[in-house]
Protein backbone atom coordinates (compact mmCIF):
# COMPACT_ATOMS: atom_id res chain seq x y z
CA UNK A 1 0.00 0.00 0.00
CA UNK A 2 0.77 3.68 -0.57
CA UNK A 3 0.70 4.90 3.24
CA UNK A 4 0.66 8.71 4.19
CA UNK A 5 2.17 9.17 7.93
CA UNK A 6 1.44 12.29 9.86
CA UNK A 7 3.04 13.09 12.61
CA UNK A 8 5.62 10.84 11.02
CA UNK A 9 8.85 12.63 12.76
CA UNK A 10 6.88 12.37 16.50
CA UNK A 11 7.69 9.44 18.72
CA UNK A 12 4.67 7.16 17.75
CA UNK A 13 4.74 7.71 14.13
CA UNK A 14 8.49 7.59 13.49
CA UNK A 15 7.90 3.62 14.68
CA UNK A 16 5.10 3.48 12.67
CA UNK A 17 6.72 4.34 9.72
CA UNK A 18 9.51 1.45 10.76
CA UNK A 19 6.55 -1.10 11.05
CA UNK A 20 4.79 -0.02 7.80
CA UNK A 21 8.40 -0.37 5.50
CA UNK A 22 8.84 -3.54 7.80
CA UNK A 23 5.22 -5.12 6.40
CA UNK A 24 6.56 -3.90 2.28
CA UNK A 25 4.28 -1.04 2.63
CA UNK A 26 5.96 2.84 0.69
CA UNK A 27 5.60 5.46 3.12
CA UNK A 28 4.73 9.39 2.56
CA UNK A 29 5.61 10.97 5.96
CA UNK A 30 4.18 14.59 6.86
CA UNK A 31 5.31 16.84 9.63
CA UNK A 32 6.18 20.10 10.37
CA UNK A 33 8.28 19.37 13.13
CA UNK A 34 6.58 21.15 15.81
CA UNK A 35 7.18 18.53 18.66
CA UNK A 36 8.82 15.95 16.35
CA UNK A 37 12.44 15.85 15.56
CA UNK A 38 13.83 14.64 12.16
CA UNK A 39 16.73 12.57 13.47
CA UNK A 40 13.74 10.15 14.43
CA UNK A 41 13.48 9.78 10.86
CA UNK A 42 17.27 10.02 9.76
CA UNK A 43 18.13 5.97 9.34
CA UNK A 44 15.07 5.78 6.78
CA UNK A 45 17.16 8.18 4.52
CA UNK A 46 18.48 5.80 2.29
CA UNK A 47 15.08 4.17 2.25
CA UNK A 48 13.38 4.35 -1.53
CA UNK A 49 10.30 2.75 -0.37
CA UNK A 50 10.46 6.40 2.27
CA UNK A 51 9.68 9.95 1.72
CA UNK A 52 9.51 13.04 3.89
CA UNK A 53 8.02 16.44 3.31
CA UNK A 54 8.28 18.65 5.73
CA UNK A 55 4.89 19.85 5.98
CA UNK A 56 1.91 21.32 8.43
CA UNK A 57 -0.99 19.81 8.10
CA UNK A 58 -3.37 22.41 8.81
CA UNK A 59 -2.59 23.75 5.07
CA UNK A 60 -3.96 22.59 2.23
CA UNK A 61 -1.70 20.15 0.95
CA UNK A 62 -2.33 17.68 -2.32
CA UNK A 63 -0.54 14.73 -2.58
CA UNK A 64 0.36 13.37 -6.26
CA UNK A 65 0.07 9.73 -7.29
CA UNK A 66 -2.09 6.84 -5.25
CA UNK A 67 -2.75 6.82 -1.71
CA UNK A 68 -3.77 3.71 0.11
CA UNK A 69 -4.32 4.48 3.61
CA UNK A 70 -3.96 7.65 5.63
CA UNK A 71 -2.98 7.35 9.61
CA UNK A 72 -3.32 10.70 11.02
CA UNK A 73 -1.28 10.97 14.26
CA UNK A 74 0.21 14.92 13.89
CA UNK A 75 -0.60 16.73 16.78
CA UNK A 76 1.31 17.52 20.11
CA UNK A 77 0.83 14.85 22.39
CA UNK A 78 2.71 15.57 26.35
CA UNK A 79 1.01 17.93 28.56
CA UNK A 80 3.70 19.93 28.34
CA UNK A 81 3.77 20.28 24.38
CA UNK A 82 -0.13 21.49 24.05
CA UNK A 83 -0.23 23.23 27.20
CA UNK A 84 2.24 25.54 25.35
CA UNK A 85 0.79 25.07 21.62
CA UNK A 86 -2.82 25.29 23.00
CA UNK A 87 -3.79 26.69 19.63
CA UNK A 88 -1.55 24.60 16.75
CA UNK A 89 -3.41 21.92 19.02
CA UNK A 90 -6.76 22.64 18.27
CA UNK A 91 -6.09 23.79 14.55
CA UNK A 92 -4.43 20.31 14.01
CA UNK A 93 -7.28 18.34 15.42
CA UNK A 94 -9.45 20.33 13.26
CA UNK A 95 -8.30 21.98 10.46
CA UNK A 96 -5.78 19.21 10.49
CA UNK A 97 -7.78 16.03 10.75
CA UNK A 98 -10.41 17.93 8.02
CA UNK A 99 -7.67 18.11 5.72
CA UNK A 100 -6.66 14.87 5.82
CA UNK A 101 -10.02 13.16 5.82
CA UNK A 102 -10.36 15.09 2.63
CA UNK A 103 -7.27 13.47 0.98
CA UNK A 104 -8.29 10.44 2.30
CA UNK A 105 -12.08 10.70 0.54
CA UNK A 106 -10.52 12.49 -2.80
CA UNK A 107 -7.38 9.44 -2.94
CA UNK A 108 -10.54 6.15 -2.01
CA UNK A 109 -7.92 5.78 0.80
CA UNK A 110 -8.82 4.53 4.46
CA UNK A 111 -7.96 6.88 7.16
CA UNK A 112 -7.11 6.19 10.39
CA UNK A 113 -7.22 8.67 13.16
CA UNK A 114 -4.94 8.60 16.57
CA UNK A 115 -7.22 9.53 19.14
CA UNK A 116 -6.40 9.30 23.02
CA UNK A 117 -7.48 8.18 26.71
CA UNK A 118 -8.21 11.97 27.20
CA UNK A 119 -11.18 11.58 25.48
CA UNK A 120 -12.23 10.55 28.75
CA UNK A 121 -11.31 13.08 30.91
CA UNK A 122 -11.07 12.54 34.57
CA UNK A 123 -12.98 9.14 34.44
CA UNK A 124 -16.14 8.26 36.11
CA UNK A 125 -16.23 4.91 35.17
CA UNK A 126 -13.09 2.77 35.57
CA UNK A 127 -11.86 0.89 33.58
CA UNK A 128 -12.68 2.99 30.55
CA UNK A 129 -14.62 0.85 27.83
CA UNK A 130 -14.95 2.40 24.28
CA UNK A 131 -18.83 3.16 25.39
CA UNK A 132 -18.17 5.97 28.21
CA UNK A 133 -18.52 9.30 26.74
CA UNK A 134 -15.84 10.81 29.01
CA UNK A 135 -15.63 13.39 31.91
CA UNK A 136 -13.67 16.04 29.96
CA UNK A 137 -13.94 19.98 31.21
CA UNK A 138 -14.36 21.76 28.21
CA UNK A 139 -12.62 24.98 29.01
CA UNK A 140 -9.99 23.63 31.29
CA UNK A 141 -6.46 24.14 30.36
CA UNK A 142 -5.79 20.41 29.06
CA UNK A 143 -9.63 21.12 26.92
CA UNK A 144 -7.20 22.22 24.06
CA UNK A 145 -6.08 18.39 23.51
CA UNK A 146 -8.75 16.54 24.78
CA UNK A 147 -11.59 18.38 23.08
CA UNK A 148 -9.25 18.65 20.30
CA UNK A 149 -9.36 15.01 19.86
CA UNK A 150 -13.27 14.61 20.87
CA UNK A 151 -13.84 16.76 17.73
CA UNK A 152 -10.95 14.90 15.25
CA UNK A 153 -13.50 11.61 16.20
CA UNK A 154 -16.74 13.33 15.45
CA UNK A 155 -15.17 14.67 12.01
CA UNK A 156 -13.81 11.19 10.72
CA UNK A 157 -17.38 9.42 12.00
CA UNK A 158 -19.31 11.99 9.93
CA UNK A 159 -16.81 11.29 6.98
CA UNK A 160 -17.12 7.78 7.56
CA UNK A 161 -21.36 8.55 8.30
CA UNK A 162 -21.48 11.19 5.23
CA UNK A 163 -19.15 9.72 1.98
CA UNK A 164 -19.02 6.24 3.32
CA UNK A 165 -15.00 6.61 4.20
CA UNK A 166 -13.29 3.63 5.59
CA UNK A 167 -12.18 4.95 8.82
CA UNK A 168 -10.48 4.32 12.26
CA UNK A 169 -10.54 5.53 15.64
CA UNK A 170 -7.25 3.88 17.84
CA UNK A 171 -8.25 5.73 21.18
CA UNK A 172 -4.71 5.38 22.59
CA UNK A 173 -3.45 5.23 26.28
CA UNK A 174 -0.17 5.78 27.46
CA UNK A 175 2.51 4.49 25.11
CA UNK A 176 6.27 5.07 25.96
CA UNK A 177 9.12 3.75 24.46
CA UNK A 178 12.46 4.61 22.76
CA UNK A 179 12.57 8.17 20.74
CA UNK A 180 10.50 10.16 23.27
CA UNK A 181 12.01 13.02 24.59
CA UNK A 182 13.55 13.28 28.06
CA UNK A 183 12.53 16.71 28.25
CA UNK A 184 8.59 16.29 27.14
CA UNK A 185 7.30 16.18 30.45
CA UNK A 186 5.72 12.79 30.14
CA UNK A 187 5.94 10.10 33.29
CA UNK A 188 8.51 7.84 31.66
CA UNK A 189 10.85 10.04 30.65
CA UNK A 190 10.84 12.20 33.70
CA UNK A 191 11.06 9.87 36.04
CA UNK A 192 14.11 8.10 33.86
CA UNK A 193 15.67 11.14 33.31
CA UNK A 194 15.35 12.26 37.35
CA UNK A 195 16.85 8.71 38.42
CA UNK A 196 19.55 8.41 35.66
CA UNK A 197 20.54 11.75 37.19
CA UNK A 198 19.90 11.06 40.41
CA UNK A 199 17.74 14.49 41.06
CA UNK A 200 14.44 13.85 43.04
CA UNK A 201 11.72 12.42 41.29
CA UNK A 202 9.08 14.45 41.28
CA UNK A 203 5.29 12.99 41.83
CA UNK A 204 2.30 14.88 41.62
CA UNK A 205 -0.07 14.91 44.24
CA UNK A 206 0.44 11.63 46.53
CA UNK A 207 0.97 9.25 44.05
CA UNK A 208 -1.95 7.47 44.67
CA UNK A 209 -3.20 8.45 40.99
CA UNK A 210 -3.08 5.52 38.57
CA UNK A 211 -1.66 4.78 34.82
CA UNK A 212 -1.13 2.23 32.79
CA UNK A 213 1.93 1.96 30.22
CA UNK A 214 1.88 0.38 26.75
CA UNK A 215 5.47 -0.32 25.23
CA UNK A 216 5.34 1.14 21.82
CA UNK A 217 5.74 -1.88 19.37
CA UNK A 218 2.78 -3.34 21.36
CA UNK A 219 0.64 -0.08 20.13
CA UNK A 220 2.16 -0.09 16.95
CA UNK A 221 0.73 -3.53 16.37
CA UNK A 222 -2.33 -2.60 17.72
CA UNK A 223 -2.72 0.47 15.33
CA UNK A 224 -1.62 -1.43 12.18
CA UNK A 225 -4.39 -3.79 12.99
CA UNK A 226 -7.22 -1.37 13.54
CA UNK A 227 -5.62 0.23 9.95
CA UNK A 228 -6.33 -3.26 8.12
CA UNK A 229 -9.96 -4.30 9.98
CA UNK A 230 -13.26 -2.94 9.14
CA UNK A 231 -14.49 -1.74 12.72
CA UNK A 232 -15.63 1.63 12.28
CA UNK A 233 -15.93 2.76 16.26
CA UNK A 234 -13.69 3.85 18.55
CA UNK A 235 -11.01 0.72 20.10
CA UNK A 236 -8.88 1.40 23.00
CA UNK A 237 -5.17 0.50 22.56
CA UNK A 238 -3.27 0.42 25.65
CA UNK A 239 -2.21 -1.72 27.79
CA UNK A 240 -4.50 -3.10 31.19
CA UNK A 241 -1.32 -3.29 33.33
CA UNK A 242 -2.59 -0.54 36.23
CA UNK A 243 -0.25 0.66 39.10
CA UNK A 244 -0.11 3.80 40.77
CA UNK A 245 2.48 6.24 40.13
CA UNK A 246 4.20 6.04 43.30
CA UNK A 247 4.59 2.32 42.76
CA UNK A 248 5.62 3.18 38.84
CA UNK A 249 8.45 5.82 40.71
CA UNK A 250 9.54 2.60 42.85
CA UNK A 251 9.82 0.63 39.68
CA UNK A 252 12.19 3.02 38.17
CA UNK A 253 14.22 3.66 41.07
CA UNK A 254 14.93 0.02 41.16
CA UNK A 255 15.76 -0.73 37.63
CA UNK A 256 17.98 2.58 37.28
CA UNK A 257 19.47 1.37 41.03
CA UNK A 258 19.14 5.58 41.85
CA UNK A 259 18.94 6.62 45.29
CA UNK A 260 16.80 9.24 43.93
CA UNK A 261 14.66 10.68 46.27
CA UNK A 262 10.86 11.41 45.89
CA UNK A 263 9.64 14.56 46.48
CA UNK A 264 5.37 15.87 46.02
CA UNK A 265 4.12 18.35 44.02
CA UNK A 266 0.01 19.44 43.75
CA UNK A 267 -1.76 18.01 41.30
CA UNK A 268 -1.82 19.85 37.99
CA UNK A 269 -5.88 21.10 36.90
CA UNK A 270 -8.39 18.07 35.45
CA UNK A 271 -5.60 15.63 36.36
CA UNK A 272 -7.02 11.90 35.95
CA UNK A 273 -7.11 10.19 39.12
CA UNK A 274 -7.11 6.86 37.05
CA UNK A 275 -6.63 5.49 34.21
CA UNK A 276 -7.20 1.70 32.67
CA UNK A 277 -8.05 0.95 29.11
CA UNK A 278 -10.57 -2.09 29.02
CA UNK A 279 -9.42 -4.10 25.90
CA UNK A 280 -11.82 -6.16 25.20
CA UNK A 281 -12.87 -4.80 22.17
CA UNK A 282 -9.39 -4.49 20.59
CA UNK A 283 -8.69 -8.34 22.01
CA UNK A 284 -12.11 -9.41 20.29
CA UNK A 285 -12.14 -7.22 16.94
CA UNK A 286 -8.28 -7.28 16.32
CA UNK A 287 -6.56 -10.66 17.90
CA UNK A 288 -4.27 -7.85 19.93
CA UNK A 289 -3.20 -7.36 23.45
CA UNK A 290 0.24 -6.21 24.77
CA UNK A 291 3.14 -8.84 24.79
CA UNK A 292 5.99 -6.67 26.17
CA UNK A 293 6.44 -6.34 29.58
CA UNK A 294 7.53 -3.50 31.44
CA UNK A 295 10.51 -4.69 32.78
CA UNK A 296 11.55 -5.56 28.67
CA UNK A 297 9.95 -2.09 27.61
CA UNK A 298 11.62 -0.08 30.06
CA UNK A 299 14.84 -1.96 29.62
CA UNK A 300 15.22 -0.87 25.95
CA UNK A 301 13.88 2.67 26.89
CA UNK A 302 16.66 2.94 29.45
CA UNK A 303 18.90 1.80 27.13
CA UNK A 304 17.67 4.38 24.47
CA UNK A 305 18.32 7.21 27.12
CA UNK A 306 21.69 5.77 28.32
CA UNK A 307 23.40 5.33 24.55
CA UNK A 308 21.75 7.68 22.90
CA UNK A 309 21.38 10.79 25.75
CA UNK A 310 21.59 13.40 22.83
CA UNK A 311 19.06 11.99 20.67
CA UNK A 312 16.48 12.17 23.48
CA UNK A 313 16.45 16.02 24.40
N1 LIG B 1 2.37 8.72 23.15
C1 LIG B 1 1.24 8.57 23.81
O1 LIG B 1 1.25 8.09 24.96
C2 LIG B 1 -0.06 8.92 23.18
C3 LIG B 1 -1.23 8.73 23.93
C4 LIG B 1 -2.45 9.08 23.36
C5 LIG B 1 -2.50 9.55 22.06
N2 LIG B 1 -1.36 9.74 21.36
C6 LIG B 1 -1.48 10.28 20.00
O2 LIG B 1 -0.55 9.69 19.13
C7 LIG B 1 -0.04 10.66 18.21
C8 LIG B 1 1.47 10.73 18.28
O3 LIG B 1 1.87 11.11 19.59
P1 LIG B 1 3.40 11.14 20.02
O4 LIG B 1 3.47 10.67 21.41
O5 LIG B 1 4.21 10.47 19.00
O6 LIG B 1 3.67 12.73 20.02
P2 LIG B 1 4.86 13.56 19.34
O7 LIG B 1 4.71 14.96 19.80
O8 LIG B 1 6.16 12.86 19.55
O9 LIG B 1 4.50 13.44 17.79
C9 LIG B 1 3.52 14.23 17.19
C10 LIG B 1 4.07 14.73 15.86
O10 LIG B 1 3.08 15.54 15.21
C11 LIG B 1 3.76 16.63 14.59
N3 LIG B 1 2.81 17.72 14.34
C12 LIG B 1 2.16 18.49 15.24
N4 LIG B 1 1.39 19.40 14.63
C13 LIG B 1 1.54 19.20 13.28
C14 LIG B 1 1.01 19.82 12.13
N5 LIG B 1 0.16 20.85 12.22
N6 LIG B 1 1.39 19.37 10.91
C15 LIG B 1 2.25 18.32 10.80
N7 LIG B 1 2.79 17.69 11.88
C16 LIG B 1 2.43 18.12 13.10
C17 LIG B 1 4.86 16.98 15.56
O11 LIG B 1 5.90 17.75 15.00
C18 LIG B 1 5.32 15.59 16.01
O12 LIG B 1 6.35 15.09 15.21
C19 LIG B 1 -0.71 11.98 18.56
O13 LIG B 1 -1.83 12.19 17.72
C20 LIG B 1 -1.17 11.77 19.99
O14 LIG B 1 -2.29 12.56 20.29
C21 LIG B 1 -0.15 9.45 21.89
Amino acid sequence: MHIVVTGAAGFVGSHMCDRLLAEGHSVLALDNLLTGKRRNLAHLAAEPRFQFIEQDITKPFSVEGPVDAVMNMASPASPKDYLEYPIETLEVGSFGTRHMLELARIKGARFLLSSTSECYGDPAVHPQVETYWGNVNPVGPRSCYDESKRFAEALTMAFHRKFGLATNIARIFNTYGPRMKLDDGRVVPAFVDQALRGEPMTIFGDGSQTRSFCYVDDLVDGMYRLLLSDERYPVNLGNPCEMTILEFAEHIRRMTGSRSPLVFQPLPEDDPKIRRPDISRARALLGWEPRVSLEEGLDRTLAYFQTDADAAV
